[in-house]
């Protein structure tokens, strides 16, 4: 069927396109689906993994009575990671590792300038998600439930990456 349309019906990713619509229009997002990220996939991937994760877990959680605002799980995951973006241009050319304490707080500023309304609860959520590697801890349900999504997508991420490292002996692209 070459000429079938395919239509994703996912509810949760299709929550995840309607409440992000308006950071994946933007400039940044764009720019983070042509870097590389945790082995074998890209910046703005592995974003959307996080919030697709992040509002499953919301829905899990409504059910034992837990209501969580997706539209800051959505938002704040999509933009999470944009202080790395262009982190082997510039100042941190050629440094391994550099950002890993920074780019949380490089991320909220890059968040702010980009939304005008960045609610407190998203700061905290883009700036908490390093947490506890990274000094600002979590102060709300949203912040660790995309905490943790982020440390189960980037895990899962990467170890899929360097198996596909050791068993095709090449690097996976950010097609991929
Ligand atoms: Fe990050
Ligand atoms: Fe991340």
């Amino acid at each position: 069927m070459e000429n079938e349309v395919v239509v994703d019906r996912n509810p949760h990713r299709l929550m995840v396109f309607d409440l992000g619509k308006d950071i994946m229009r933007t400039r940044e997002y764009a720019q983070g689906l042509e870097q590389m990220h945790h082995l074998g996939t890209s910046v703005s991937k592995h974003s959307f993994r996080v919030a697709l994760m992040s509002v499953r877990l919301a829905d899990f959680l409504a059910r034992i009575g837990v209501e969580l605002d997706r539209n800051v799980l959505v938002r704040a995951s999509l933009m999470h990671d944009f202080g790395i973006l262009g982190r082997f241009e510039g100042k941190f050319k050629g440094i391994k590792g550099c950002c890993l304490l920074q780019h949380p707080k490089d991320s909220v500023e890059v968040a702010a300038d980009l939304v005008h309304d960045l609610s407190d609860k998203e700061k905290n959520v883009i700036a908490s998600h390093m947490w506890p590697f990274a000094a600002t801890a979590p102060k709300y349900a949203e912040s660790w439930v995309v905490n943790f999504s982020d440390k189960v997508v980037g895990t899962w991420e990467s170890v899929a990456g360097a198996l596909a490292l050791v068993f095709s002996g090449k690097r996976k692209t950010v097609t991929e």
